[in-house]
């Protein structure tokens, strides 16, 4: 699945919107983040030379087939607070990955993405969507939750959450 723009989206607080070379310093500092990397990298923290190498490759990626990567930025002041991205499009399940930094926490701003990112991938007819959720992540669990996710299952030190689509349910 390619997309000839980005898909921009909005909520009442933030944009989701397509990575810019500004963001260096916010999502370096995200990816390097003790409290974070351990859930969204495989390998440690990001050095940032290699940050500014995956803003390249996000900011190209509605071009590329399967991946969408969406900065979330203020919408008041345009700076980066985090990331959610969609792997696998075109396939069943739709999976996703996301993050908000340390000082931008528990103010609601995750749900609020994800629920205009569903939003939109059900929209394009995803069948369903996935997480994977290290376990002991209490938040991301409690986040998925209300977001009514299911837990289906553990795969290999992760809880697999699911969501099908309004229309499949
Ligand atoms: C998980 C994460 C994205 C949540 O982002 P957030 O913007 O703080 O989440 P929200 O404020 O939208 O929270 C929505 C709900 O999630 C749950 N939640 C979020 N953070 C929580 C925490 N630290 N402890 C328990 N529940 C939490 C709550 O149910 C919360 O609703 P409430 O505040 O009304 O109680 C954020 O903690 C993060 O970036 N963590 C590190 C990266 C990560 O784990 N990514 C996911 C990999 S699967």
């Amino acid at each position: 699945m390619r997309f000839s723009s980005f898909p921009t989206l909005s909520t009442s607080r933030l944009l989701l919107r397509r990575f810019k070379i500004e963001d260096l310093h916010h999502y370096a500092r995200l990816l390097q983040d003790p409290e974070t990397h351990p859930y969204i990298t495989e390998a440690g923290p990001v050095a940032t030379p290699t940050v500014r190498g995956m803003i390249e490759r996000n900011r190209d990626s509605h071009f590329q087939a399967g991946h969408l990567y969406w900065a979330l930025a203020m919408a008041k002041s345009n700076t980066f607070v985090g990331y959610v991205a969609a792997h696998n499009l075109g396939d069943n399940p739709v999976s996703l990955s996301y993050a908000v930094a340390r000082a931008c926490r528990r103010k609601g701003l995750m749900a609020e993405s994800l629920r205009e990112v569903m939003r939109f991938l059900f929209s394009l007819g995803a069948p369903a969507l996935e997480a994977r959720v290290h376990l002991g992540n209490r938040a991301s669990e409690n986040l998925l939750d209300s977001l009514g996710f299911q837990k289906e299952t553990v795969e290999n030190g992760r809880t697999v959450f699911f969501a099908l689509a309004p229309d499949a349910a």
